[in-house]
């Protein structure tokens, strides 16, 4: 019920009202009996800054962030977790109160994360312990990125980013093996130097992003067009698409990948969750693969997401629960 104590959190984005986000929050909220509500707000470009000095003033104690603010957000945000600054695109704010020293004034700052790579790393590891594992990741636009980075310091062994445009697939697979690289070497320095007192780049928060590193120094990145699919996936473990094959009203696209590229250990996991049955889980299935839905990755952002702004574990079931209904009430 809302009253005079409730905390707001919404979806910034333009549009919005086609999203099913805020279902699936305020029935969190019902379900644990917490007294928050989530809203969509439609921000144009134009509006961002004022959207996050206007939740500081407001108290407004989380924001999801959608097409098109993920990348220009950043620049209106007092601190990016080390993730979201890496991936280069922000999902969730978090505005979060604490003591101005000088003025001995509560003060809000804005901290950016992204939910969207570790939430597709939690879908696919309730099938799969990634450990040593050879992933296939479809695409390297802007969800290719937010999955490649956060799977490569989940224990894999190997990442092959395949895109139609393999320039780009080019430019990502480097861009991952550089920066993680680096991020891999600081971390053992930071280790070994017992001065510090923990590891910097995971000391900004409470939430989950900070305890998820598992960097394989032997990782090999490779790259390469949509006609190295079927020689790649002959010893892969996962494959991820993340590319809008099959998206609505496009259902009927020829999937990338079909059964007879694929085998019975597989785990294919595809992002688009309209329809959630997509052309490639079809295929999936005709092979005997494993397959996770778009809806999964939804679902597991939302859950980090909220974990970020409360402290509190989400409820899976309830979430899976609100997704379902909300997609059944959808026209497409
Ligand atoms: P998002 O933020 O959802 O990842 P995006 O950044 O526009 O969206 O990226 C879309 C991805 O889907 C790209 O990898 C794109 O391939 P290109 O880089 O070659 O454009 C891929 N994609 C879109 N339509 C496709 C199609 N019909 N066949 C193959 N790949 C496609």
């Amino acid at each position: 019920m809302i009253n005079s104590k409730t905390q707001l959190m919404g979806l910034i984005g333009h549009p919005v009202e086609h999203s099913i986000s805020a279902n699936m929050h305020n029935a969190i909220y019902k379900a644990l009996n917490l007294n928050y509500a989530y809203l969509n707000f439609d921000v144009k470009t134009d509006d961002l800054k004022k959207a996050i000095d206007g939740a500081k003033t407001l108290n407004v104690l989380g924001y999801n962030v959608t097409i098109p603010h993920k990348i220009n957000v950043m620049k209106y945000l007092d601190e990016i977790d080390f993730m979201a600054k890496m991936i280069g695109a922000v999902n969730t704010i978090h505005f979060k109160e604490y003591q101005n020293d000088k003025t001995k004034t509560l003060c809000t700052k804005a901290i950016g994360y992204n939910t969207d790579g570790i939430g597709a790393v939690e879908a696919i590891t309730e099938e799969i312990n990634l450990k040593n594992k050879k992933v296939v990741v479809l695409g390297a636009g802007g969800a290719s990125r937010a999955i490649a980075f956060q799977i490569a310091i989940s224990g894999i062994n190997e990442l092959v980013i395949l895109n139609r445009t393999d320039e780009k697939a080019k430019i990502l697979s480097n861009e991952c093996e550089n920066k993680l690289t680096q991020l891999n070497k600081s971390n053992q320095s930071n280790k070994s130097n017992q001065s510090n007192k923990s590891n910097q780049l995971h000391t900004q928060n409470n939430s989950k992003i900070k305890e998820k590193i598992d960097f394989n120094e032997n990782m090999i990145f490779k790259y390469g067009n949509l006609l190295n699919i079927e020689e790649e996936l002959k010893n892969a473990d996962v494959l991820i698409n993340t590319t809008s094959v099959g998206l609505y009203p496009n259902i009927n696209d020829k999937p990338l990948a079909i059964a007879d590229m694929m085998h019975s250990d597989l785990v294919v996991n595809d992002i688009v969750y309209n329809p959630i049955d997509t052309g490639l889980l079809k295929e999936a299935k005709i092979a005997g693969a494993k397959t996770i839905p778009g809806t999964k990755m939804l679902i597991y952002q939302g859950a980090v997401s909220f974990n970020i702004w409360t402290g509190h574990d989400a409820p899976i079931d309830v979430m899976e629960k609100a997704v379902y209904k909300s997609r059944s009430q959808l026209k497409h």
